[in-house]
């Protein structure tokens, strides 16, 4: 439809249609009436209400997507067909890598093939818009939702979400395989006090401008169709009511045209703020930060409409947003193809296909992260005699928090299926050692999960880990957070495995010191006991749907890992919220080296810093040049360092450079990634890498608050890691 058109749609349509487009419903009301237009018993929405309903969410069955969609577009008076929402976060049907995980592949383009794949398998399922990427900027680990985000890192963070909007939406919305990405949860829900779910964030203007925002730029710029408020307060206002960002950031300065949709609840959820129990109040305050949909709880219909009757509104708000929505309804082709590409038959070919399953299995070793591997115990040699050990051995859940369909859970192979099947040898030995939880977590007072009740049952496990422990050269121990202790309402005060998974640790690395880690983990553990103990540790996340197979190759060498990590792991729980590059700041200038930042018990820096990792063979660097001395405004900065694989395999390895601006007229951290590349680098074979920059990568907000470069030393670093002082120094000019 062209512009002209939708316009004159809007024009006709009753302020109750439009209302209706401002409004979703729950899928469960489907589910329950199966019609549209079938008696509500669960919902407050009434009948006339629905009928003009904008979207709905929860719902992915094609089949009744294209009952729902015919139905609605019959008794609609204008025919507008619905959109179709669900939370695809790592995947519909097949399950990839989590995002933490994601972000660890340092690899953009492999996050937009997941994101592609995971478009196809809900464009086929008549899906429309995904609730993703996650794109909050994370770094407190007690957090649960880091898992949904690539991590601490805001260049990092905005490169992935970049190419999570390119993978969902692809070239143009009216093709096959696309769906609309939702980028969320604006804004800074990442920043939520003591990683509290729900809790308050109060940020300064400058923080939140120079490292929170610009990740969700970069999604809205990449063209994302929607995006979606958060739970959290800043300074005191609600997200949903947050004219500041919401109108003044992101629709005044980034020009975002796209449709804004509530958190789910979030609009009601200022009633818990304290801010009022009216709906009027909260619609009016969410219509005046341009917030065009609301999430199903359905206080916007009657807020909305009572604030049109009182004159409080203008009905051009209610245009504009009804306007945002018919636009991306028109860019999803939906006005010439209502059901686009929903097909249940071609559905059953392309979910979990073999080729889903490929793609599933790639991403496993470039998300994982080997943080440590002394006397290269890993790989694994096939004549060694191996034990295998814990409760991950025989889990048939690798997806972790938030896998798309539920119903896969535990359809998938174990570890220990994929040993037996596809490395058959006697040289191997098995026990579980316990489960997942002790009766001891007192997570399991808020959360339903199953645990491990008799102290025999435990005992006997331990001892026969102890006993295969023994006679084995090497211990690959599996252990790590439960599958589902991940995502939203998981914050965590213990960020260490559970204890009875560290008791069973404890007993098998006295009886052998070859232990190896497999972690599972959904964001950063403390590990610091384990990490002092282990050889190896091969952190996993939560791998997904290949994620069995994924592992024993990697621990067998066919493939290497070659994650690094998108979030560093602290020393304790005591040192979050921690992350690379603080601002810098101690006395020691002034007094002397006894007055320095930190802690007097814990290092200042993380146990594993972002992005480290190691893989199977090893790297050097050399020749680090810059072209230049000084950087002018419009000349470009060539940086080039060679990369050689000394080691003994092929493999690959992510280049990061960073920078430091020495002195400026605010504190600025210690160190800021600018770019990195993973390059593929075969055995003896040297790379040279080159980086290019210009003024534009050295601007922030400045003491005035505006947005600049200043003359001056900038340190450039270049390296393995976030760790690297490997640097030379340029003068903006
Ligand atoms: C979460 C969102 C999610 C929404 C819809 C909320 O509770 O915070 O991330 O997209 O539910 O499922």
């Amino acid at each position: 439809m062209r512009e002209q058109e939708l316009i004159k749609l809007l024009d006709d349509m009753s302020i109750m249609e439009k209302i209706g487009e401002l409004n979703q419903i729950p899928g469960e009301y489907y589910k329950e009436t199966m019609t549209a237009t079938g008696e509500n018993t669960t919902l407050n929405f009434p009948k006339e209400l629905i009928k003009t309903i904008g979207s709905a969410l929860n719902v992915s069955d094609p089949e009744l997507i294209v009952k729902i969609q015919k139905e609605h577009i019959e008794n609609h008076p204008h025919h507008i067909p619905m959109l179709f929402m669900l939370d695809i976060i790592h995947g519909l049907d097949t399950t990839f890598p989590i995002p933490l995980a994601q972000g660890c592949s340092f690899d953009p383009e492999l996050v937009k093939t997941l994101s592609s794949a995971a478009a196809k398998e809900a464009c086929v399922s008549g899906l429309h818009v995904t609730f993703s990427p996650m794109v909050d900027l994370c770094r407190d680990a007690r957090w649960g939702r880091v898992m949904e985000s690539s991590g601490e890192d805001t260049y990092l963070n905005s490169v992935m979400a970049k190419a999570a909007v390119e993978g969902y939406q692809g070239k143009d919305l009216t093709e096959e395989g696309t769906i609309s990405s939702c980028v969320k949860h604006f804004a800074a829900y990442g920043a939520v006090e003591g990683g509290r779910e729900y809790a308050s964030v109060d940020i300064s203007e400058r923080n939140l401008r120079e490292y929170y925002l610009p990740p969700y730029k970069a999604a809205c710029d990449a063209g994302s169709g929607m995006l979606m408020t958060s739970f959290n307060t800043i300074g005191g206002i609600p997200s949903t009511a947050n004219k500041h960002i919401m109108k003044d950031i992101l629709r005044d300065e980034w020009n975002y045209d796209g449709v804004v949709i509530t958190d789910y609840g979030s609009l009601s959820n200022m009633e818990s703020h304290g801010i009022s129990e009216k709906d009027d109040v909260l619609s009016e305050y969410a219509i005046n930060a341009t917030v065009d949909i609301e999430m199903c709880i359905g206080r916007y219909y009657q807020g909305l409409q009572k604030l049109i009757n009182e004159g409080k509104i203008s009905e051009k708000q209610i245009d504009d947003a009804v306007l945002r929505i018919l636009k991306l309804k028109n860019r999803l082709g939906l006005f010439e193809n209502p059901y686009r590409f929903a097909n249940s038959e071609k559905a059953k070919e392309i979910c979990r296909s073999k080729k889903m399953m490929e793609t599933a299995y790639k991403a496993v070793n470039q998300t994982s992260v080997l943080l440590k591997n002394e006397d290269k115990s890993l790989p694994l040699k096939k004549d060694e005699k191996i034990a295998f050990i814990g409760p991950f051995l025989d889990s048939h859940d690798l997806l972790g928090g938030w896998p798309g369909n539920l119903k896969y859970r535990s359809e998938d192979k174990s570890v220990l299926d994929i040993i037996e099947n596809d490395y058959p040898d006697n040289h191997y030995l098995f026990a579980k050692g316990c489960e997942m939880l002790g009766s001891e977590e007192p997570m399991l007072k808020r959360r339903k999960l199953p645990f491990e009740e008799n102290q025999n049952a435990r005992n006997e496990k331990i001892d026969k880990a102890i006993e295969v422990a023994q006679k084995a050269d090497k211990v690959v121990m599996l252990l790590g957070e439960h599958p589902r202790v991940g995502g939203e309402i998981t914050s965590k005060v213990d960020i260490r495995i559970p204890k009875i998974q560290q008791e069973l640790f404890d007993a098998v690395s006295k009886v052998n010191e070859n232990v190896i880690v497999v972690l599972f983990n959904h964001r950063p553990l403390d590990i610091t006991e384990i990490s002092g103990k282990a050889k190896s540790i091969l952190d996993v996340w939560f791998p997904g749907s290949m994620g069995a197979k994924g592992i024993v190759d990697m621990l067998f060498g066919i493939n290497s890992p070659t994650g690094r990590l998108s979030m560093s792991f602290p020393y304790g729980v005591g040192q979050e919220p921690i992350y690379y590059g603080l601002l810098p700041t101690d006395h020691s200038t002034q007094v002397s080296d006894t007055f320095v930042t930190g802690y007097i018990d814990c290092p200042l820096e993380p146990l594993y810093s972002f992005g480290e990792g190691l893989t199977y063979t090893d790297f050097e660097y050399s020749d680090f040049s810059l072209n230049k001395k000084t950087l002018a405004e419009n000349e470009t900065l060539t940086v080039s360092v060679n990369v050689k694989n000394i080691g003994q395999r092929d493999g690959y390895e992510t280049v990061q450079l960073y920078f430091r601006d020495v002195f400026a007229s605010v504190s600025r951290p210690t160190k800021q990634l600018i770019r990195f590349e993973k390059v593929f680098i075969k055995k003896g074979e040297t790379k040279e890498v080159l980086f290019y920059l210009t003024t534009e990568d050295f601007k922030f907000y400045n003491f005035d608050m505006n947005y600049d470069y200043e003359p001056g030393e900038i340190k450039i670093f270049v390296g393995h890691d976030s760790r690297t002082n490997e640097c030379k120094s340029i003068e903006l000019m």
